[in-house]
């Protein structure tokens, strides 16, 4: 039966002041994948992406956001319409807790900058926006991929989480490529490396198990 996915993909990016910003190392080629892969096989997509250098897949309904704080109104705006939740975004934990509106200027040797907490959106999926849908989380993980991941899936109520090691260069951020574990309640099912667009279709079918 045909499904609505709600994917999250990409980096966020967090001002620090009009000209800079915080971000990471994704590309959004894991969430592109899976987003291109549920459209490929005839469901329909929601993707909410932060800014990525990538064309949009085929067929996807597509919500461009910045930051981590619009991801989250972009998430609670659509998630209650999907069946299924999948989170690739590589969202930033904390912003600036101020953003000047003129360029920070070059004083002194050293500069601080105050951090604050971002929203936890997969966390908010179950206790904020009451979704009960199947949601999948990822984890990416540089040392014990496996116990880390478990934890994030009891605390943020997944069905399941893609754990991947982001500590290799020939898989996770930026790859075409990556290896991961899917973690379950009850067991681990590692799948092995490949292509992003076939681990896609791995994950996608056996959400749909559920
Ligand atoms: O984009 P690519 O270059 O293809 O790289 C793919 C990837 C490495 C980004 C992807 O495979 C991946 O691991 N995505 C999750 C990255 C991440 O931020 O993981 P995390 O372990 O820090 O977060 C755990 C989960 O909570 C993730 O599903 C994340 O989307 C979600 N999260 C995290 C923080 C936050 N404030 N809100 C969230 O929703």
């Amino acid at each position: 039966m045909k499904k609505h996915f709600l994917i999250t993909a990409g980096p966020t990016h967090e001002p620090l002041d009009p000209v800079r910003y915080l971000t990471n190392r994704s590309s959004g080629k894991m969430g592109y994948a899976l987003a291109g892969a549920a459209a490929h096989e005839g469901h329909r997509v929601t993707l909410i992406s932060g800014p990525c250098e990538l064309d949009v897949p085929t067929g996807v309904d597509f919500i461009p956001v910045e930051t981590a704080a619009e991801m989250y109104e972009a998430v609670k705006r659509y998630i209650g319409k999907s069946d299924i939740a999948i989170f690739a975004a590589a969202v930033a934990d904390y912003r600036p807790a101020h953003v000047p509106d003129q360029k920070i200027k070059k004083t002194g040797d050293t500069l601080t900058i105050e951090f604050i907490k971002n929203p936890d959106i997969l966390g908010s999926a179950r206790e904020v926006f009451g979704y009960q849908g199947t949601l999948i989380g990822f984890a990416a993980e540089t040392e014990n991929v496996e116990k880390n991941a478990r934890v994030k899936l009891q605390k943020k109520g997944c069905d399941f989480v893609v754990a991947n090691d982001v500590s290799r260069k020939d898989i996770g951020f930026d790859s075409s490529e990556n290896e991961v574990a899917l973690i379950f309640a009850e067991h681990t099912e590692p799948l092995p490396k490949a292509d992003k667009y076939q681990l896609s279709l791995d994950i996608i079918e056996r959400a749909l198990a559920i």
